[in-house]
Parts: C-alpha cells; sequence; structure tokens
C-alpha cells in the first residue's frame, strides 16, 4: 500500500514542535548566571563567577578545582536544572536560594561525586520528582520554603548518607506509604509548616537514627500508631498546631519529647503514655480535653506534663499514681473536683491549678507530698478541710483570688509550708490567722503569709 504523503498543515506542526522540543533540551541550565564560589579553607575569598554552559563543571575547569568546595547561586534567574548540570562537581556545599527554580530534571545531580550540603530553599519547586535525589550521597539536604506540592515516593530512596532532611515550609498535602522510608542514617526530618492533611500507614519507616520528626503546624487529623514504624531512636516528635482529634502511639521506646499541643483532641488513648517508656516532655495544652481518668497507669517520671487550657473537669483518685513529674500543669481547666487521693504518691516539684472552678480542697488532697510550688489560686475554693495538706512539706502555696473566709484549725498540722499567699479572698480577716500557728510548730523555717494588703506577716 502506498503511503500518504503527510499534509502539511501536519508538517508544520511536527516541524515547530520538535524545534520547540530541540530548543528546550538545549538551553543551557546556566544562562549568563552568576555564580559565587569560595572554599571552607579561604571562605572570604569568594569570587563571582559567569556561567553560560550545560554543566557548571565547564565552568569551574579552568580553575583550581581543589580550591572551590563551596558555591552559592543566589537571586538569579535559573528555572530548571536539566540533567547533568553538575556532573562530575566535587563540593562540600551548593546553595542555590532565592532564585526562581521551578523545575529540577532527574539526573541534575547525578555524577555530583560528594555534597555534604544541598540547599535549594525559598525557590519555586513545585514537586519532588523521583530520581532526583535517590541514590545520591548528599548529608543534608535543605528544600525549604519553596511550594512543594508534591513529593513523589521515592523520591529520596538510597540517600544513604542522609542525615538531616528539611521540607518546612511547603505546600505537602499527602506524605504516602514509603516516601520516608529505609533512610539508614536519617537523623532530623523537618515537615513542619506545610498543609499535610494524611500520613499513609508506614509513610515513615525503618530509620533507625531518626532523632527528631518535626510534624507541627500542618492539617493532620488524625495520628495512628501505624503511621510511625520502626523508629528506634526516635526521641522528639513535634505535632502541635494541627487539628489531630484521635492520637495513638506505640512502640516509640526512646520518645522523650511529645508536643501536641493546640489541637483538637476531646479524648486522650487509655495507656498510650504508658507504652512509652522514655517519655519525659509532654505538651497537651491547649485542646479539648474532659477527663484523664485512667491516661496514666504506672508511674511515669517526667519533667513536664502540661495538660493546661483543656474541659478537664475532674482529677480523679490515683489520676498519676506513683509518677514524679517536675511539673504538673492543670491551669484554665475546668476542674471542679479533686478527688481526696487524686495527688496520692505523686512526685511533683511544682502542681499548677489555677484558674479552674474548685470549691474545696477535701482532706488527704495534697496529703505526703513534697512540693515546691502549689498553685491554688483563681479557683473558687470556699473550704479546705483540716487534712488536706497533712504530712507534705511546701515551699510556697497560692490561695489567692478564691472565696475562703477563714482557715480552719489544724489546716495546717503536721505541715511545712514557708509561703502562703491568701490575697483577695472574700470575708477574710486577720482572725483567719489566729490558728495558723500550727505553722509555727512544724514549719522548717518561719511561715510567711501574705494577706489581702499584701503584707507579709512573719510568724515567729
Ligand atoms: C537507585 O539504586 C537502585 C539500586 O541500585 C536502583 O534500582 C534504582 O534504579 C536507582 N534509582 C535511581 C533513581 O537512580
Ligand atoms: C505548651 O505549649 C503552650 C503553647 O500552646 C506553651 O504556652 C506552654 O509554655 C507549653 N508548655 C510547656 C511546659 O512548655
Ligand atoms: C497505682 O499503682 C499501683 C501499682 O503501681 C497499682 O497497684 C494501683 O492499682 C494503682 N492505682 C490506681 C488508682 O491506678
Ligand atoms: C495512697 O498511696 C499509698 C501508697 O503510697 C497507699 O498505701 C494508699 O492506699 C493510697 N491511698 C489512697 C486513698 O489511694
Ligand atoms: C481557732 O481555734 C479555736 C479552738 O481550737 C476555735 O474555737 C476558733 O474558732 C478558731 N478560729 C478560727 C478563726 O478558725
Amino acid at each position: 500500500m502506498p503511503l500518504n504523503p503527510p499534509k502539511p498543515a501536519l508538517v508544520v506542526f511536527v516541524i515547530a514542535f520538535s524545534a520547540a522540543a530541540a530548543l528546550a533540551a538545549h538551553r543551557p541550565t546556566f544562562d549568563n548566571i552568576r555564580v559565587t564560589v569560595s572554599s571552607k579553607k579561604f571562605p572570604d575569598r569568594a569570587e563571582k563567577v559567569l556561567v553560560n554552559s550545560d554543566s557548571l563543571q565547564q565552568a569551574l575547569a579552568a580553575r583550581d578545582a581543589d580550591a572551590i568546595d563551596i558555591v552559592k547561586i543566589d537571586e538569579e534567574s535559573l528555572p530548571v536544572l536539566y540533567e547533568g548540570a553538575f556532573r562530575n562537581v566535587d563540593l562540600a556545599q551548593l546553595t542555590i536560594s532565592d532564585t526562581d527554580l521551578e523545575e529540577i530534571k532527574p539526573g541534575a545531580f547525578a555524577g555530583m561525586r560528594r555534597i555534604d550540603s544541598l540547599v535549594i530553599g525559598e525557590n519555586r519547586l513545585q514537586s519532588i520528582r523521583r530520581g532526583v535525589f535517590a541514590n545520591l550521597t548528599i548529608a543534608k539536604l535543605y528544600l525549604d520554603d519553596n511550594s512543594i506540592k508534591v513529593v513523589e515516593s521515592g523520591s529520596f530512596a538510597g540517600m544513604r548518607m542522609i542525615t538531616t532532611l528539611v521540607l518546612s515550609i511547603n505546600e505537602i498535602k499527602i506524605l504516602e506509604r514509603g516516601t520516608f522510608k529505609d533512610l539508614p542514617e536519617l537523623q532530623s526530618l523537618r515537615l513542619d509548616f506545610n498543609k499535610i492533611e494524611t500520613i499513609d500507614e508506614a509513610a515513615f519507616e525503618n530509620l533507625p537514627k531518626l532523632h527528631r520528626l518535626d510534624l507541627d503546624n500542618n492539617r493532620i487529623k488524625r495520628i495512628d500508631s501505624n503511621s510511625f514504624v520502626n523508629l528506634p531512636l526516635l526521641v522528639v516528635l513535634l505535632l502541635e498546631t494541627n487539628v489531630i482529634e484521635t492520637i495513638s502511639l506505640k512502640d516509640l521506646d526512646s520518645l522523650k519529647v511529645l508536643f501536641v499541643h493546640d489541637n483538637n483532641i476531646k479524648k486522650l488513648d487509655m495507656g498510650m503514655l504508658d507504652g512509652l517508656k522514655s517519655i519525659s516532655k509532654v505538651n497537651i495544652s491547649h485542646n479539648d480535653i474532659t477527663t484523664i481518668e485512667g491516661v496514666v497507669k504506672r508511674g511515669l517520671n517526667m519533667v513536664y506534663f502540661d495538660l493546661s487550657y483543656n474541659d478537664i473537669t475532674e482529677v480523679p483518685e490515683g489520676a498519676f499514681n506513683g509518677s514524679s513529674i517536675r511539673k504538673l500543669s492543670l491551669n484554665d481547666n475546668k476542674i471542679r473536683k479533686l478527688a481526696p487521693a487524686a495527688f496520692n504518691s505523686t512526685r511533683t516539684r511544682r502542681i499548677l491549678l489555677h484558674r479552674n472552678a474548685i470549691r474545696s480542697i477535701r482532706s488527704g488532697t495534697f496529703a505526703k507530698i513534697d512540693v515546691d510550688e502549689l498553685l491554688l489560686n483563681n479557683n473558687r475554693i470556699e473550704r479546705i478541710e483540716p487534712g488536706a495538706f497533712e504530712y507534705s512539706s511546701f515551699q510556697k502555696i497560692d490561695l489567692d483570688n478564691n472565696k475562703l473566709t477563714a482557715i480552719e484549725p489544724g489546716t495546717f498540722k503536721n505541715v511545712k509550708v514557708a509561703f502562703i499567699s491568701i490575697l483577695n479572698n472574700a470575708g477574710m480577716n486577720q482572725k483567719a490567722f489566729n490558728n495558723v500557728s500550727d505553722l509555727l510548730r512544724t514549719g522548717t523555717e518561719p511561715a510567711r503569709i501574705r494577706d489581702r494588703e499584701n503584707v507579709i506577716l512573719d510568724i515567729k
């Protein structure tokens, strides 16, 4: 069958198309670009080099290659990095910042011999394509402050030297399964200030050295325990300022710091903290938690546990059973009730209960504890039962802005307290202190009481 000759219109189209394609393919990466070169040894001897070529190596070939290991491209027009742009360049640091860079073609960094730090921050990248960074021996990769929406799964595969990966301040929405998987040296991964809504199962898997993971300031709604798999050295997990409603974590044996403040958590997973063997600093403030019953079962050893600014109504018996918590913040909740044994056998240096709705302190509530600071100010306390502080010692008890009218006899029997503040309590008068002379007999040092006239009475 004879071939029909192509129609003229099509010929024109084909020619135009291939011409455009050829033009695009042959456009050099460096088109009148000023590149600043220097060296770690002599960082002050920076020099600007005008580059017009496909690859940086061509431009640097004429120079003493050993004397250059830092290259910076800043405030230039460099929309696309084509394949081979950095082939055979041997650098410690390469920075491309504040440019109009929109696209990195796979292979742009192929053939770079070694690189400690690659900074591509403050540009206009929209996606990270698989094959751009995979298998490169980069130690620190900074991709922050771009417009990255998509990170293709496998983008960082095989980066066996990477220790730090920064993707902060981008527009990433979804973390696909396996995006950050099997990176044997990765210690710090930053994904804060993105638009992440969903974390797929096993998005973070087999990162044996990961120490810190920043996922704060995103739009994450839920955290499942299977999102974080085999992260044996994870110490710091930052999840604050998201819209998390439910969170579940397990098998994070090294986790010390957990920030989930400023979220929408209504209920804490019972026993979650008990499963985190090394947990030490927890901030769950500014959520919608109503109950802490059963949250702490075994004694935890913590530097701080911040539960302030929630909707907790009650501190139940044994709520912190046997825990040692240096600072326990329960202020700015809706606590009406403190169970008589609420703080039983808790070792806590500071207990913050101010700005709640507590009406009375029952006998035994703060018994047998050793506390530096107990803040009960700005509640509605009308009555403190004798025995409330029994066999305990305090550096300071703040009872300002309550509704106390008197301190009952025996209230401070067998209590060691260095300073009590009772400013602005309804109907409180000097006589109220008649019986606090108990303090004299039991206090380690002369107790000082500040009354509503803001005088410090030293009872000697
Ligand atoms: C990375 O290396 C692996 C294993 O050698 C190979 O299968 C894969 O194709 C490489 N990926 C890229 C993008 O070069
Ligand atoms: C917890 O986070 C809040 C911000 O929501 C902050 O104000 C507070 O100081 C943090 N608590 C601790 C103990 O660091
Ligand atoms: C407190 O802990 C002890 C042992 O650690 C346990 O036997 C007891 O049931 C716990 N009490 C509460 C109220 O959880
Ligand atoms: C308080 O704790 C002690 C152990 O430290 C325990 O023997 C006692 O039963 C507890 N009291 C209450 C009311 O839970
Ligand atoms: C002080 O104690 C005595 C007897 O112990 C009692 O009669 C009196 O009402 C007490 N005063 C106040 C202000 O509580």
